[in-house]
């Protein structure tokens, strides 16, 4: 029985890699730069580089691995091997046999999943969505993704080309997003938003965690962006909640471990604008495994053979 797997979380920003065994655990883990402007070849060199450092690491401790599964953002076939496209954050990231090419470059077996469909199935194996079946997964970071867990199955749509929440629209006459539409949740809502946001306001670049220290020290501006963030971010999971009526919506990514008052208020926004009737059983909480919902998810798909 597979005791152990590699899992890869491919972000706009970063790429983290774990070692995870079957109950969850992270023996070994990292962080490196996504290459995100350079092109799919260097992304997907990054990605080799990131499975071997865990295999070594899987070799020096004894460890046999089997496997490793990728959450990329996009659209993946289902048969867990392309990405077709979708993926607007990493230049050149369409049409790229994935799986192929790191099978070739690593020589172990590898599977991929678009990166929302992994956290959720992270949080759905070992966090906060243990036990339920009807859930919505929301990983809010340089873009959106959700994921959908719908009486006990995670729904993708036909062929796997839905739940792209983070392309829903939030603002008809909004901005252009990278996706080719207009006014969407992620163009307004994501972390790269807030920090786009935040340097129009000032003239000044911050991270996501700078802003976040800047509101909790009373910064004005700080608290703007953080309110339009709340405010786009709670109309998004409303609509959602007046459409799947989700027991859980579990919310993910760097900003989501930013502490309950980050809970609190989208909560209230949430509160106002979604239909009582459909929310009326709707908990919105954290992302248990916090940013490593998506290397335990990416990892479950080898373990578990999730998804
Ligand atoms: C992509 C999704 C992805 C999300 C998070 C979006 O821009 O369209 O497929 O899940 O970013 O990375």
């Amino acid at each position: 029985m597979t005791e152990y797997a590699i899992g890869i979380d491919l972000g706009g920003t970063a790429i983290k890699y774990a070692v995870v065994n079957r109950s969850g655990a992270i023996p070994f883990e990292g962080t490196m730069p996504t290459p995100a402007t350079e092109g799919a070849d260097a992304v997907i060199a990054a990605l080799a580089k990131a499975i071997n450092i865990c295999k070594d690491w899987a070799a020096d401790n004894g460890l046999h691995i089997p496997g490793a599964g990728i959450g990329t953002p996009g659209i993946v076939t289902p048969d867990g091997r392309r990405v077709i496209g979708a993926a607007e954050n990493i230049a050149g990231w369409e049409n790229v046999a994935l799986a192929d090419r790191l099978e070739q470059l690593c020589g172990i077996k590898v599977v991929a999943s678009n990166d929302a469909n992994a956290m959720g199935v992270g949080e759905w194996t070992f966090g906060a969505a243990r036990g339920v079946r009807d859930a919505i997964f929301i990983t809010v970071g340089t873009g959106i993704g959700s994921a959908a867990l719908i009486d006990g199955h995670i729904w993708r749509g036909h062929y796997g080309r839905g739940m792209e929440v983070g392309h829903i629209t939030v603002k008809c006459d909004g901005e252009g997003c990278a996706c080719g539409g207009r006014g969407c949740l992620e163009h307004y809502a994501s972390t790269a938003a807030l920090v786009r946001r935040f340097a129009a306001l000032t003239g000044k670049e911050a991270d996501g965690r700078e802003i976040v220290r800047l509101y909790h020290s009373g910064d004005p501006v700080a608290a703007k962006a953080m309110s339009e963030h709340w405010m786009y971010l709670g109309h998004g999971i409303a609509s959602v909640i007046n459409i799947f009526a989700p027991e859980l919506v579990v919310v993910g990514g760097g900003i989501s471990e930013a502490g309950p008052f980050y809970f609190e208020r989208l909560r209230r926004v949430v509160g106002a604008q979604a239909m009582a009737e459909c929310a009326a059983n709707t908990r919105i909480v954290p992302a248990e495994l916090g940013n490593s919902a998506g290397c335990l998810g990416a990892a479950a798909l080898i373990l578990h053979a999730a998804i």
